[in-house]
């Protein structure tokens, strides 16, 4: 009797839809913002520079550097973020160079070295459709373009070059020559400094400037470890 009572007893109402607790979709999305962004960013370099034997690091180094210059230049918070990323990424369109090419040992034949030389436009056509908050592509295309026009892909000159890009090429062009490759060993930072000095027509004179000026001058950009 009881039970059939207890049967006939009205059940509370069932909990709605909308007294269960939702777990909001944006819970399973990441953060947006700069700080996610360059999380992403970081993780690209770092699936970058692992095609390249010879490079390890080499994205984050360039990074710092690069930053580092870019202060010393005058960059506000902003362009020093789109700095950091560009630099993270300028390499991307490395991801399409074959291994074989580019951890060869030995000199690379003049057709490789135009296959190579295919990658920051690659690396653009990489991010098409992709919007950034921050003017990176640019600094993909024309980090190999120098200040005397014998850069590429565009043969671009003087002020048509932007600045981050030529900041970025500097400091890629200082980690390249500090850094063992497969057709030398690395040199000294005095040694790469001259380098640069002896080429110093392909840079920018301001950049020129606050790259050496982050050499020489206390807190002064270091060798970051390889
Ligand atoms: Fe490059």
């Amino acid at each position: 009797m009881s039970s059939l009572n207890a049967q006939r007893r009205p059940r509370p109402p069932a909990a709605s839809f909308r007294d269960q607790p939702v777990r909001p979709q944006h819970q399973f999305a990441a953060p947006a913002g700069p700080a996610s962004h360059l999380a992403l960013v970081c993780r690209l370099g770092g699936l970058i520079d692992a095609t390249h034997r010879y490079t390890f690091g080499h994205c984050e180094r360039v990074a710092e550097y690069s930053v580092d210059i870019a202060r010393r230049f005058g960059f506000q918070e902003r362009l020093l973020t789109a700095v950091r990323l560009g630099a993270h990424l300028h390499d991307l369109g490395k991801v399409c160079v074959p291994s074989e090419i580019l951890n060869k040992p030995g000199p690379l034949t003049d057709e490789e070295i135009e296959i190579i030389r295919t990658h920051p436009v690659r690396g653009v056509e990489l991010l098409e459709g992709i919007q950034f908050p921050w003017d990176i592509k640019p600094i993909i295309r024309w980090h190999h373009e120098r200040y005397d026009g014998s850069g590429y892909p565009d043969g671009l000159c003087g002020e048509e070059i932007p600045i981050s890009a030529q900041i970025i090429g500097i400091a890629d062009a200082f980690d390249a020559l500090t850094t063992t490759r497969s057709y030398r060993p690395a040199v000294t930072v005095d040694a790469a400094v001259q380098e640069i000095r002896r080429k110093h027509r392909q840079w920018h004179p301001e950049v020129y400037r606050a790259f050496v000026a982050s050499v020489r001058k206390p807190g002064a950009l270091t060798l970051l470890p390889h």
